[in-house]
């Protein structure tokens, strides 16, 4: 067994990636600091308790925490004694432009130089985990030499999912490292080696690059993505106009060994607190440097996306018979193309009563930044239809960010008297769901699959009317 030497380890921002991070580190046998500026998410820290909803995280703190190696604070002077500070602070979309919102990175920035530029301290490493612009690294480690602090600056984006970010954290599929030129990187690559030892260990692919290459291969992997869904849902409008069936087209194109068949899912589209943001951030950035095929590229994946959300509307309404037309509400976030609800809709006929199965972004999160369940649920109920939403994790966030939405505290809840459910996260509860266990409860046997994730057959065969875009 290889003996690894503990390394004393900060972690400044600790949601969704640094807290998990965070615990991460100290399961490996560091010694770990999480330091973040929420007092909620602090408290509950803590306490040994998960912020947020996410698989195995709960267990993870409690064990990491009994361990005496994990603490959290909200104060940047005790991590002075750390050699190895993990940047994971949040990088959202600036109001009113696509470009990235560097603020918290900067403030945290600027609090971690107060300390490191003490003469007490000879040196450290500074590793960044944020999704940021390319060039930020490069400006942050001119800021940080500067400053006379003595600091080797790495860039090392994070790839995990919410849903699985326990086990990508400690099970990697890469490892990159963006790196300085000359001895501050390879200070840089050695602490991290340290600090990631038993992974690396396992075999797991490490690359090191240049800074710039580091914060690309972030955004590049979350653009391919990306186009990958709204290419599938480009399909799936195709298949709505000629009869064609979207699930059949998928797993036909995604045998091929060169397209494969993940994220190939028709549906409601991308959402979350990192897909959207990022490749609107990629496309301002990229232009900024005069390559405009970025943007050129990404746009239309934007813009693809978002008109996922509309076609679903659409498509619910037409579903129950609901008549809607060209108006003033339910306004799509897309100024362009010609799809009615692009121009707004406005209900003429009686609103119907709905549920709406899933709010989070994705399923086993309960992260609704951005989400594309809970956008639709909103313009539903902005047309005036009484929406009933259940979500198995997020309906506390539900009720306080959407109180026009009525937050159902079960599945069944949710389906008395409603004239269709909707399935907008595919939970595993929803697609193992029997239809026989909801047809006494509905007043209209309609389904509708917003993720391409439940067995049609199964729904037709219990006499319901299934639906989804792209399905015949
Ligand atoms: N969530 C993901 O799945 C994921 C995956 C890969 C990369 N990322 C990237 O990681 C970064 C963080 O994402 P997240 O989802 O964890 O965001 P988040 O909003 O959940 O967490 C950010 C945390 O940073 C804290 N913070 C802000 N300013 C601070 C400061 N000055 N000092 C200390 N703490 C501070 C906030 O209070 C918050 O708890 C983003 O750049 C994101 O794009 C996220």
């Amino acid at each position: 067994m290889t003996i690894i030497p503990p390394v004393r380890i900060s972690v400044i921002g600790c949601g969704y990636l640094g807290a998990v991070h965070a615990a991460s580190l100290a399961k490996l046998g560091h010694q770990v600091i999480g330091v973040d500026v929420d007092p909620v998410r602090l408290a509950a820290l803590e306490a040994g308790r998960a912020p947020f909803f996410e698989p195995g995280f709960d267990t993870l703190l409690a064990e990491v925490s009994a361990t005496g190696r994990l603490r959290f604070t909200g104060s940047m002077a005790e991590i002075a004694d750390c050699e190895l500070h993990f940047l994971c602070v949040g990088t959202p979309q600036k109001p009113g432009s696509g470009e990235a919102d560097l603020s918290y990175v900067d403030a945290a920035v600027r609090a971690l130089r107060d300390i490191l530029a003490s003469p007490d301290i000879a040196s450290a490493v500074v590793a960044g985990k944020s999704t940021v612009p390319v060039g930020t690294a490069e400006r942050l480690a001119d800021f940080f030499a500067d400053s006379g602090a003595n600091v080797a600056l790495v860039w090392n984006p994070e790839f995990l999912r919410e849903g699985f970010a326990v086990q990508d954290t400690l099970e990697p599929d890469r490892i990159v490292y963006g790196l300085a030129p000359g001895e501050a990187g390879r200070r840089g690559a050695a602490a991290l080696d340290e600090a990631y030892a038993p992974i690396l260990h396992r075999g797991t692919p490490k690359i090191e690059t240049d800074w710039a290459t580091a914060e690309l291969v972030k955004v590049a992997a979350n653009s391919f993505l990306a186009t990958k869904i709204s290419f599938i849902n480009a399909m799936s409008e195709v298949c709505d106009a000629t009869g064609g069936d979207v699930l059949a087209l998928a797993r036909a194109i995604g045998l091929d060994e060169r397209i494969g068949p993940k994220f190939l899912r028709a549906g409601v589209g991308f959402g979350g607190g990192c897909l959207p943001k990022d490749i609107r951030a990629f496309a301002a950035r990229a232009t900024a440097l005069g390559a405009s095929g970025v943007a050129a590229l990404l746009t239309p994946v934007d813009a693809v996306n978002r008109r996922a959300r509309d076609r679903m509307v659409d498509l619910i309404a037409e579903s129950v018979g609901w008549v809607v037309s060209p108006g003033s509400v339910g306004q799509s976030q897309s100024a362009e193309g010609n799809h009615p609800s692009e121009a707004g809709l406005q209900p003429e006929s009686n609103p119907p009563r709905l549920a709406v199965l899933g709010a989070a972004f994705k399923p086993d999160s309960d992260d609704t930044r951005d989400s594309p369940a809970l956008d639709v649920a909103r313009r539903l109920a902005a047309l005036g239809a009484d929406v009933h939403v259940y979500d198995p994790a997020a309906g506390s966030i539900v009720s306080r960010l959407t109180p026009e939405l009525t937050v159902a505290q079960s599945l069944s809840e949710a389906a008395e008297g409603a004239q269709a459910l909707i399935v907008l996260t595919e939970w595993r509860e929803f697609i193992d769901l029997d239809p026989d266990s909801v047809t006494p409860l509905v007043a209209r046997r309609v389904m509708i699959d917003g993720r391409s994730a439940l067995p049609a057959a199964r729904w037709r065969d219990a006499g319901w009317d299934f639906r989804g875009p792209g399905r015949p």
